[in-house]
């Protein structure tokens, strides 16, 4: 059984996310979305479980892919799989130098491990999770930005973060 594994920070999951875990569960017979920590990102506007939470109500629907977390390395992570793949979306140029590093770390400590990249769909190259924390923050609309199960919850986060920051 061929089985992906979608490794992110997801903070939160956006619509650019969705995009490549559907296309990947369109050439794996698995997929795992893994949320996991990104050690750069130091503050996280959403809690890992919370991460977990939406992204499970988001895939619901497609039947092959499963959310899953993981504390530590992704090399180490794979490596409860047999032949597991891991799958990342590509950007823009601007992607190719970090990810290309994270593959040679993962490769050197877990050799077998191989990385696919999909090119992000042409209409969400601009999409990050940043870019839809930056929106929610200043109150701004949603819709084509993360999927609709979320869009509340999103909301509400960036309200707390705004009301506690006395914006
Ligand atoms: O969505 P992101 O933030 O680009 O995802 C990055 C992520 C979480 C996949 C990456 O930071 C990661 O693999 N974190 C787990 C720890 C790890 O294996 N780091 C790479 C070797 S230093």
């Amino acid at each position: 059984m061929s089985l992906a594994i979608c490794p992110g920070s997801f903070d939160p999951i956006t619509l650019g996310h969705l995009n490549i875990i559907r296309r990947a569960s369109k050439i794996f017979d698995k997929v795992v979305v893994c949320i996991m920590v990104n050690s750069t990102k130091m503050t996280p506007m959403f809690s890992i479980d919370e991460r977990v939470d939406m992204a499970k109500r988001v895939v619901e629907r497609l039947p092959n892919v499963e959310v899953d977390t993981f504390d530590g390395l992704l090399a180490e992570y794979a490596k409860k799989y047999d032949d597991a793949v891991i799958v990342k979306g590509m950007r823009a140029a601007s992607d190719f130098e970090y990810e290309f590093q994270m593959n040679l770390i993962n490769k050197k400590i877990n050799p077998d491990l191989e990385t696919m990249f999909l090119t992000a769909s042409e209409k969400y190259t601009f999409l990050s999770s940043s870019v839809v924390r930056e929106m929610a923050s200043y109150g701004a609309e949603l819709t084509g930005f993360v999927p609709c199960e979320i869009i509340d919850e999103v909301k509400n986060k960036a309200k707390i973060w705004r009301d506690r920051n006395g914006k």
